[in-house]
């Protein structure tokens, strides 16, 4: 595992070295607004903070799931998904995984690849 905050009260600070990291730091939060998709599942422990995860529904609906302090969340390989902070700009999770971290985001549209097949089936399954 590892742990990742996102914080804004850390993004007012001139130095260069700061500057940067807080720059990285939006694009990160923007790409991960991006509808995307992992070829891993997105487990999340929620330590502090909150957001939203937005999650595809089965006739391509967006659901919006709050999470806070204490939730735990599993997003399967393939679902499409974005993730934004709410008006208290700050969370802080626990990224779990099985071997190296990939936090690959395979932006919309992405279905050519398995992972993606691979859950559509799943989804026509379990319907
Ligand atoms: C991620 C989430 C935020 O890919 O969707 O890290
Ligand atoms: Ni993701």
């Amino acid at each position: 595992m590892d742990i990742i905050t996102i914080c804004e009260e850390k993004l007012p600070d001139y130095e260069e070295k700061a500057r940067s990291s807080a720059l990285s730091l939006l694009l990160q939060i923007k790409m991960f607004y991006e509808e995307h998709l992992h070829l891993d599942d997105e487990i999340r422990y929620v330590l502090d903070g909150s957001g939203y995860f937005d999650v595809r529904d089965d006739e391509d609906r967006w659901i919006r799931i709050f999470v806070e302090k204490g939730d735990l969340i599993t997003l399967p390989a393939g679902i499409y998904h974005r993730f934004t902070v709410d008006e208290q700009n700050y969370v802080k999770a626990m990224r779990l995984f099985v071997g190296q971290p990939v936090w690959t985001a395979y932006n919309r549209p992405a279905d050519h690849l398995e992972a993606r097949k691979q859950y559509l089936t799943f989804l026509a399954q379990s319907a």
